[in-house]
């Protein structure tokens, strides 16, 4: 192992900040995206400008048959992975598609658990080694404009819980990201309160140091963690009636 990252879902706006904030740290950068071509120019900015390696690879978590295959071509294994993949679509749209349901809780939960239980496994024999999971707040409680995501980033949530709880006794960190909003093209047709939004820099800010403190969970920006302990407060009885 050394000191390099691998970054699931590299090319979203989140996983680009990411990826700058660990080259201008002087880590080498494997970057996984399901089109790597939109990633040549990043690389080569990111090789001359911090005078790191920076290496491209083809990953789509919905390809579960190549998982094993992603994780054994990488001869170097890197010291940490970071999920950033993720998919989110308008929620009836998504409900009306049987498609759009399963490509939203393949990338957000099922194709990143079976990526995931792969490297936590080389990971626990080598006793070493960190993965970070970007989940959502959406997590947290399902709401009627968002539940095929919100439901699937809840199972990515309770799996990354399970998994540093197992993985502890490996002496692997595994920690859990709970942004809030973010600007970000997934965000971008939606009217986001400014105070209350993120940008992909303070994310990538958030994950570089929770990761440097070993943390388990991180909101991003703190009152969100607030913010959902009103919301997961509400009763059920008021929650149901209320458009949210
Ligand atoms: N923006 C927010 O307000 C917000 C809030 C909370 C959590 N998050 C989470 O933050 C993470 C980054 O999202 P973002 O806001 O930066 O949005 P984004 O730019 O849309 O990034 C999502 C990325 O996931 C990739 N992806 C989707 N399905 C995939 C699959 N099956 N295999 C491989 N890659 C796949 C996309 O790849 P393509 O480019 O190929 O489509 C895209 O690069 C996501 O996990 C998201 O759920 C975002």
């Amino acid at each position: 192992m050394n000191n390099s990252v691998l970054i699931l879902g590299a090319a979203s706006d989140i996983g680009i900040a990411i990826a700058e904030k660990y080259a201008s740290k002087g880590y080498h950068l494997l970057l996984a995206a399901r089109n790597i071509t939109r990633l040549t120019a990043l690389q080569s900015d990111l090789q001359i400008r911090y005078k790191i390696s920076c290496s491209l690879l083809e990953f789509d978590a919905a390809a579960f048959s190549m998982h094993e295959k992603f994780w054994q071509s990488i001869s170097n294994k890197p010291g940490i992975v970071i999920s950033v993949i993720g998919y989110m679509k308008e929620n009836d749209q998504v409900v009306a598609s049987q498609n759009e349901t399963l490509a939203t809780i393949h990338s957000n939960f099922t194709g990143l658990v079976s990526l995931l239980n792969i490297i936590a496994a080389d990971f626990a024999a080598r006793k070493e080694g960190t993965i970070a999971g970007i989940s959502s707040v959406a997590g947290m409680r399902g709401r009627q404009s968002n539940y095929i995501y919100g439901s699937a980033k809840a199972g990515f949530t309770a799996y990354l819980s399970g998994l540093r709880n197992k993985m502890y006794q490996y002496n692997v960190h595994v920690m859990t990201v709970l942004p809030g909003f973010v600007y970000t093209k997934m965000t971008e047709e939606l009217n986001l309160p400014k105070l209350l939004t993120a940008q992909p820099k303070d994310v990538a800010n958030a994950v570089f140091n929770g990761i440097q403190k070993r943390k388990n969970i991180i909101f991003v920006k703190w009152f969100w963690r607030w913010i959902m302990l009103i919301i997961t407060s509400i009763p059920e009885s008021i929650f149901k009636k209320k458009k949210l």
